[in-house]
C-alpha cells in the first residue's frame, strides 16, 4: 500500500479522490468471517507485562524492533510506525508482518523518508516466525502460528 501511495495515489487530482470516495461509499458493506471483530487495545508499556509466552520472539523483538515500535505498539519514532490497530498485526496469517521483516520498506512522506530495515539476512526462518508470532500476540486481537516453513516459502516468493 505504501508504494501505491508514493507512486500513484499521492498524485491524484482532487476530483479523482472525490470520485473514489463516492464510489467506495456506494458499495454495500460485506461481512467477512475471516476478520477479527475488533482490534486489540494498546499493549502495556513495560516488556515485563503482557505476552509472556514465546521467549525467542520477545528476544528478537527486544533487539531488532522495540526501538522503533515500542513495547506498547505505539511508535516513539513516527505515527506511521505504530503497530496498534494495524491490519498487519490483526491478521492471524501474519503474512504482512513476516514479509515486512524479511524485506523492510522505504517510503517518502511530506516529512521526509521513512524506512524500516530488512531483517531477512540477519535472522533465521525460525526467528522471523517467532518474532511475527510475538508481534501478533502482543499487538493484535488474535495471535498467529507462523512456522519456519511458512517463512521459508515467503522468502522464496519474495526472491521470485
Ligand atoms: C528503524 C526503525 C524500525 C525498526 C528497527 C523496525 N521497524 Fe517496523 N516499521 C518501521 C516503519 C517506519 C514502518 C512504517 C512503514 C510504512 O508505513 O511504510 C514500519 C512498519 C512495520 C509493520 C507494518 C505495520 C503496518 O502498518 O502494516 C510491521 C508489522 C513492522 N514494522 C514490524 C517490525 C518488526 C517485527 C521489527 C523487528 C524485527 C521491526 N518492525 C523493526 C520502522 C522500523
Amino acid at each position: 500500500m505504501g508504494e501505491a501511495v508514493d507512486h500513484s495515489l499521492s498524485r491524484l487530482v482532487p476530483e479523482d479522490i472525490s470520485s473514489i470516495v463516492a464510489y467506495l461509499r456506494s458499495v454495500p458493506p460485506q461481512r467477512s468471517p475471516d476478520l477479527p471483530a475488533t482490534t486489540a487495545p494498546v499493549a502495556p508499556a513495560s516488556h515485563r507485562d503482557g505476552v509472556t509466552a514465546n521467549a525467542r520472539g520477545k528476544q528478537v523483538f527486544a533487539s531488532a524492533c522495540a526501538s522503533c515500535h515500542g513495547w506498547s505498539g505505539e511508535s516513539p519514532v513516527s505515527p506511521m510506525a505504530t503497530l496498534t490497530g494495524t491490519w498487519a498485526v490483526n491478521d492471524p496469517a501474519a503474512t504482512n508482518v513476516a514479509q515486512i521483516v524479511l524485506s523492510g520498506t522505504k517510503r517518502h512522506t511530506p516529512d521526509g523518508a521513512l524506512s524500516m530495515p530488512a531483517f531477512g539476512h540477519a535472522y533465521t526462518d525460525d526467528e522471523i516466525a517467532a518474532v511475527a508470532n510475538y508481534v501478533t500476540a502482543r499487538f493484535g486481537a488474535k495471535g498467529s502460528k507462523l512456522t519456519a516453513k511458512d517463512v521459508a516459502e515467503l522468502r522464496q516468493q519474495t526472491a521470485e
